[in-house]
């Protein structure tokens, strides 16, 4: 089943030309596929091979010759003709059930309406197709259907032909100029209605826009539109990279498996990454809308226009397309803290997630060497770590030499599916630095931990800080060799301020922060003219994707957090400070020890709160507290139970402590008046409703009072949610909690008919402390509930699974066996999804025996049921061998 890089063939066959027709038919789309295509005298595959899955195939000709039985094979998905000439015209036809496909992948129906998702192997389920992202074709798409139930047809690139077909019926023509691999083919159709506009390009050219929902959602398309446009405009500023079609299409659908799709010209969007208005949208949907929006937006430069030469390749235009998605946030909000916080943000889920992957069964390299099922390979290690190697080459080369190095991979890849290692050469090659051990970051998997030691000389006034780098074994791989690491450093005085630095032996200009070069096991660099016993601020803004171990004291740490001018490491500080309490409480609560919180930190975090010239935002990030995901990373054996109790009992002693400090803080940042989503509104919003959740973990009437009129005098979402969710996670007297109650009814029946909202209605039930298994089976009766929407499922089971530890991890195992039931039922309709939540028990191997045992008979029940997908089979196997 599994499937090696290592194994790699240049395919049989090119193909150049491609046109379909489709009769669009939820029981039977019938589609006629004509491909020209010339053999590659370079393969060594000599055969013309084909893919197709869950079509039946109608008719098969070669250079207009019925093809016989015996002409060619089809087995594990796979066709093969034996003995094709040079040149083939093959012409096929197919038919399609797309009304019974709940698998999303392929062409499907949602709503009434088609939709089609390709990457990365749904192609072979309309045609058979050499589906493989190295073979790329000019597309002719010719659509059919009733004009009554399919209005509008949506396909690749420029729109060239349209008109009546006499029986009900009416067609369009799509062409794309672009020659493009299948996984990038798209078709729409259906009932849709758009917002549109034409847009001037800097180089004068106009072009189309166009945001295509479902009636009844114009009033919350504008948000996506302008995000379109900003990353138009900004991938001309950043990267000189210009829309290179007349048209540019943006659908959005409710039922989809990820977020979103960079299909040519056309991009699928999930609804969740498109629909807005301030009435059903938070900031964090706002600011979400904008990133994926400008994510698919790039891919058309890296990923369309340069693609991948094979999946193993995939964070070639991941990693990139984060890590320039992340840039393009972060230049929006235009303020350096406002960028720190985004990278804050960024390295959060990074170090949550990705640092979580890379610990557990399904830990793999940036660039894997094998795998199952590659839709199981769309991970944050792909697309997250990726992105942070992306921004090593930023680091290392600077701002102009990583543009340099972008600039001479599309001269020298453009129309062509390449590997991470040509993007590595571009870098390499354009600015002269040596990278060829830095290919590591794409081979080797897991986290390092890089430990820091100094000591300072003050008769020679040197300053002498030892780095050394180890990486924990993964799932196939051992003994890893070193990282090429950079490691921004700074250096502060016991004035709060940078001193200059000068490496030893060094003649470039001092500098504040230096980027120094980890690439042994273990090295020294000493700093020359440190006249006083500095406090090193080390990795700043998170130079690199690793564990930095380094023996702070308290009193180094406070110093940070009040003065490093670096505000990812300034906020680093606090967070080590946090987590030192938490892993220490966490342990008082095992032992049953008192809990108690001393004044230093208290002290520490009510300095920030109330210092005004800090930006909101960066406050808030201060504030908010490791998640218990976070806290549990710090324990060789988790307890769940335990970080809760700690973590609430910091909440609360600080919500205490500081009473007077948040209320002010809440006071002081409201944002009366209309909604706007800019950064600076945000950010009040932001730290105001932090301070309420920490006011509400230490309750009284009043603060309650305060919640409840927040919740039904909110003007927009983000207040109101965001007092519904601590109203949900209340608990105080009988009276409250039952008003408390009645907010969330009111909330959905206010809501009933916007299925975004209420996916967060399910959210936040799910992820409150409040609720447990029980409760989430009420849940899941709920006339609103089903398991076939993504979504909808995602609100409710993989919420209570990956955000609510404590409840999820129940004693007696009965989380994991709703874990099960589910993973099964959802094998059946949609193995992707399944796939997804069966990675919730990854880590069983972390918790304590009793655990343990519940959660492995909950594995393998599920490997153990019938008809198991690949895609699931990959994920539990893996965890049951780890
Ligand atoms: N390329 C898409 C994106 O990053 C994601 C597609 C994921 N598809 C899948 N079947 N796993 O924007
Ligand atoms: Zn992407």
């Amino acid at each position: 089943l599994t499937i090696f890089r290592k194994d790699y063939i240049a395919p049989g066959f090119w193909v150049d030309t491609v046109e379909m027709g489709f009769d669009l038919d939820p029981i039977a789309t019938h589609v006629a596929t004509r491909m020209t295509m010339r053999r590659n005298h370079d393969s060594s595959e000599k055969n013309l091979v084909l893919f197709g899955e869950t079509i039946k195939l109608l008719q098969l000709r070669m250079n207009g010759v019925n093809l016989k039985k015996s002409a060619y094979s089809i087995a594990d998905g796979k066709l093969t003709i034996l003995n094709a000439p040079d040149v083939v015209t093959l012409e096929i036809e197919t038919v399609i059930a797309a009304g019974k496909n709940t698998s999303m992948s392929g062409l499907y129906v949602s709503n009434g309406n088609f939709f089609t998702q390709c990457e990365a192997e749904g192609f072979r389920k309309i045609t058979y197709y050499p589906d493989r992202p190295d073979v790329m074709g000019t597309f002719t798409i010719m659509l059919r259907g009733d004009k009554k139930k399919y209005p509008v047809l949506l396909s690749n690139g420029n729109l060239i032909a349209e008109g009546d077909l006499g029986d009900g019926r009416h067609y369009a023509t799509w062409e794309d100029p672009f020659k493009k691999p299948s996984y990038l083919f798209a078709l729409v159709a259906g009932k849709l209605v758009c917002q549109e506009e034409k847009y001037k390009l800097k180089s004068g050219r106009k072009v189309l826009l166009q945001v295509w929902v479902e009636a009844g959602n114009l009033d919350k398309t504008q948000h996506a539109m302008d995000s379109l446009k900003n990353s138009i405009r900004w991938d001309e500023e950043r990267f000189g990279l210009e829309l290179d079609l007349d048209r540019f299409m943006i659908v959005a659908t409710s039922d989809f498996n990820m977020g979103a799709m960079e299909n040519k010209g056309l991009n699928i969007f999930n609804t969740k990454y498109v629909l807005a208005n301030p009435s059903i949208a938070t900031d964090v949907d706002y600011a979400g809308i904008e990133s994926v929006v400008g994510h698919e937006y790039f891919h058309n430069w890296t990923g369309n226009r340069v693609t991948c030469r094979d999946w193993f390749q995939l964070s070639l235009k991941e990693g990139l397309t984060v890590f320039r998605d992340q840039e393009f946030s972060a230049d929006l909000v235009g303020t350096e803290t406002g960028r720190a916080v985004k990278r804050i943000e960024d390295v959060r889920v990074l170090r949550q997630v990705q640092f979580s992957e890379d610990a557990g069964p399904m830990a793999h390299p940036v660039r894997p060497d094998s795998f199952v099922e590659i839709n199981n390979f769309y991970t944050v290690t792909i697309y997250e770590k990726g992105a942070e190697v992306v921004r090593m080459y930023y680091t290392l080369l600077g701002h102009d030499g990583f543009r340099k190095g972008m600039d001479l991979y599309f001269k020298r890849h453009d129309g062509q599916a390449v590997a991470c290692d040509d993007f590595r050469a571009a870098m390499a090659d354009s600015s002269g630095h040596d990278l060829a051990q830095f290919e590591r970051w794409y081979s080797q998997a897991g986290t390092p931990r890089v430990k820091a030691e100094t000591s300072y000389d003050a008769d020679a006034k040197i300053y002498q800080i030892t780095l050394s780098q180890t990486c924990p074994d993964t799932p196939g791989q051992s003994k890893k060799l070193p990282f090429h690491i950079p490691v921004a450093i700074g250096l502060l005085g016991a004035d709060g301020k940078d001193l200059k630095l000068q490496l030893e032996g060094q003649t470039t200009t001092s500098n504040n922060t230096l980027v120094l070069e980890l690439t042994a096991e273990s090295q020294t660099f000493r700093f020359t003219g440190i006249t006083q016993k500095p406090t090193p601020s080390i990795l700043r803004n998170f130079s690199a994707p690793v564990v930095l171990e380094y023996a702070y004291t308290d009193e180094e740490l406070g110093h940070l957090l009040a003065n490093d001018s670096d505000p990812f490491n300034r906020w680093e500080a606090g967070q080590r400070l946090a987590t030192r309490r938490l892993v220490k409480l966490t342990n008082a609560v095992q032992k049953g020890e008192e809990l108690e919180l001393d004044a230093m930190f208290i002290e520490a975090l009510r300095a920030t709160l109330n210092d005004t010239t800090l930006d909101p935002s960066f406050r808030e990030v201060v504030l908010t507290l490791p998640s218990e995901a976070m806290i549990a990373e710090e324990f060789a054996v988790v307890d769940p139970q335990s970080i809760h109790t700690a973590r609430q009992f910091v909440r609360a002693s600080l919500a205490q402590h500081l009473k007077s400090d948040l209320l002010s803080a809440y006071e002081n940042n409201l944002t009366p008046g209309k909604y706007s989503p800019d950064a600076v509104s945000a950010a009040k919003r932001g730290l105001k409703n932090v301070a309420l959740a920490y006011l509400l973990a230490w309750p009284d009437d009043a603060t309650f009072m305060l919640a409840k009129t927040q919740f039904d005098e909110a003007q927009n979402m983000t207040d109101r949610l965001a007092a519904l969710s601590g109203l949900s996670n209340f608990s105080g007297s009988a009276k409250n909690t039952k008003a408390a109650a009645q907010s969330l009814q009111k909330f959905y029946k206010d809501f009933k008919n916007e299925a975004l909202v209420i996916d967060k209605w399910f959210m936040l039930q799910a992820s409150a402390y409040t609720c447990d298994v029980a409760k989430v089976r009420e849940l899941m009766k709920h006339s609103a509930f089903t398991l076939s929407n993504p979504n909808r499922a995602r609100s409710l089971i993989f919420n209570f699974c990956n955000a609510n530890p404590a409840r999820f991890h129940a004693a007696d195992g009965s989380g994991y066996a709703l874990w099960a039931e589910l993973v099964i039922a959802l094998n059946k309709l949609n193995p992707q999804v399944a796939a997804r939540l069966a990675r919730s028990l990854d880590r069983w191997k972390k918790y304590p025996q009793n655990l343990q045992a519940h959660m492995k008979a909950a594995l393998q029940k599920v490997a153990e049921t019938k008809k198991l997908s690949k895609d699931v089979l990959e994920v539990v196997s893996k965890a049951l061998a780890s």
